[in-house]
């Protein structure tokens, strides 16, 4: 079983520990379920159309929203997941120091979608709002919209 996969089970099974504590969330179990395995694959193909390593690129979108899944709050997930995912990653023993930061830094910088980050970071973000698009949540905040007509933009040109 690959490193992608190995990660993803161990969110899982840390999803399902917290679905049986329950516990009051801003989103639902279920949606951090799909929206890890999907940003996953869509980082995948991203990373691969640009370069970039895909396997990490595809770990660092699987986990990107952990500090929403822990805490069940929307507001300020990104810097909130940080440490508490670093230590995840670390515990897992199957990626490196270094890996390991530059998954946690992408985490933390995901919301600033007006922003532009490393490699890494641009892929967790343009998978976050492919994802926000495809499963149809209305996408509000100009910088989603740019970041969006950006992404579309450049799928004409290879179409
Ligand atoms: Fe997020």
């Amino acid at each position: 079983m690959n490193r992608t996969y190995k990660i993803q089970r161990k969110l899982m099974v840390q999803i399902a520990e917290l679905e049986r504590i329950g516990m009051q969330r801003d989103t639902s179990l279920n949606w951090e379920r799909i929206h890890s395995v999907s940003c996953s694959r869509s980082g995948y193909f991203l990373a691969l159309e640009r370069g970039v390593d895909a396997e990490l690129a595809a770990i660092a979108c699987s986990v990107h929203d952990y500090g929403r899944i822990i805490t069940g709050k929307q507001l300020g997930h990104a810097e909130a997941g940080y440490e508490p995912l670093r230590r995840f990653l670390m515990e897992s023993g199957h990626l490196g120091r270094e890996e390991v930061e530059s998954i946690a830094q992408a985490a933390r910088n995901h919301s600033r979608k007006g922003e532009t980050g490393t490699p890494i970071e641009e892929i967790v973000k343009d998978a976050d709002v492919l994802e926000c698009y495809w499963y149809g949540i209305a996408i509000e905040k100009d910088e989603y919209k740019r970041r969006l007509d950006r992404l579309q933009g450049r799928f004409r040109q290879i179409a």
